[in-house]
């Protein structure tokens, strides 16, 4: 879309606290963030995953002392979502710029249209008319998204990329009602964390995604057809200056990620993404392993090993 200009100058909302709602591969990256900028934030999760979110935050120990301290100020998780309706109450002296008595929402539940929708329905009910909802979708269309919102006109974008607290490039996303005071606030909330955000267009799978799924055909063909090993295929990619390889990429995302967007756009899988889809083979992400490594990509000082699509 091209209607861009629209967003441009606009007011942001000052912000003060922020809910991540699902503490999985993305949101506990997208809370560390906040909380690592001074915000309040509040972490919900499901009751049967909150176990997991606590183990997680106990990873989160591993960090040096002057993070480990500002996630014990700044972060609060429950299974509570009308501790959202109560979070100005938290109170904060850490802003001196007047700020509305609102929570801005960042949802990273599992990518189902349904369950976001759900999510937002309930959310509407329990938060301030002030507050905007950002979601991390990475390629459902925002317009269905809002249209369960009594003012589709908060529901923004907020596109992060994994790992979330490291990744400094965030994808905003305005869809047809999306207003730019939630843009400008979007936009203000990836600086006031040190991101760097881009705005985008309502479009299926937005911009990255869809570069990282051509690169994914690309390597998987290199290595099918022509004998590639992941790692040869990663090493190739980053020996260009890029970060990471697309298949490492792959990999610490979980395959499920790309699984969902291409059956929700009608894209080509190939035989061997169907095959780890149906063992629900999604990587490293679905790994116990996981919690070990992430703290210590947290810290960047574990180096991504080369090439794993799997290690069951
Ligand atoms: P995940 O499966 O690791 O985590 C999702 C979490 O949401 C789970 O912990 C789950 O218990 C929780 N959850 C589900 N329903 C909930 C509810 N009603 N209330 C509270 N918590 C709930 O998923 P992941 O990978 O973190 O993805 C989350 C979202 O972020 C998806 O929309 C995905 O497309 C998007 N995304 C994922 C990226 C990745 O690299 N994995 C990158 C960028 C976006």
């Amino acid at each position: 879309p091209n209607n861009r200009g629209d967003h441009t100058n606009s007011k942001s909302i000052p912000l003060k606290s922020v809910a991540v709602i699902g503490g999985g591969t993305m949101g506990r990256g997208i809370a560390m963030a906040f909380c690592m900028a001074e915000f309040e934030t509040i972490l919900v999760e499901l009751n049967d995953q909150l176990e997991i979110t606590y183990a997680r935050e106990k990873s989160f120990k591993r960090l040096k002392d002057s993070k480990i301290e500002k996630l014990r100020k700044n972060l609060q998780i429950t299974t509570d979502f009308q501790k959202l309706q109560n979070c100005d109450l938290v109170g904060s002296s850490k802003y001196d710029v007047p700020c509305y008595e609102q929570v801005q929402i960042v949802e990273a539940v599992f990518e189902e249209m349904k369950l976001k929708k759900e999510l937002f329905t309930k959310l509407d009910g329990i938060c301030k008319t002030s507050c905007i909802f950002g979601t991390n979708t990475s390629s459902l269309d925002l317009d269905d998204m809002s249209s369960v919102l009594q003012n589709p006109t908060k529901v923004v974008g907020i596109h992060f990329f994994n790992p979330a607290n490291l990744i400094k490039m965030v994808e905003v996303i305005y869809g047809s009602h999306t207003s730019s005071e939630a843009v400008a606030t979007a936009f203000e909330a990836c600086r006031a964390i040190k991101k760097l955000p881009i705005l985008v267009g309502n479009c299926p799978a937005f911009v990255f995604n869809r570069l990282l799924g051509v690169y994914l055909n690309q390597s998987q063909k290199l290595m099918y057809e022509y004998g590639y090993l992941p790692h040869q295929v990663d090493k190739i990619v980053t020996s260009f200056g890029f970060l990471m390889g697309p298949l490492t990429v792959a990999d610490m995302n979980g395959l499920d990620v790309m699984e969902k967007l291409k059956s929700e756009n009608g894209w080509p899988a190939s035989d061997f993404e169907k095959e780890v889809w149906t063992q629900k083979r999604y990587g490293r992400k679905r790994d116990a392993i996981n919690f070990l490594l992430y703290p210590m990509m947290n810290e960047g000082l574990l180096c991504i090993e080369e090439g794993i699509i799997d290690h069951e």
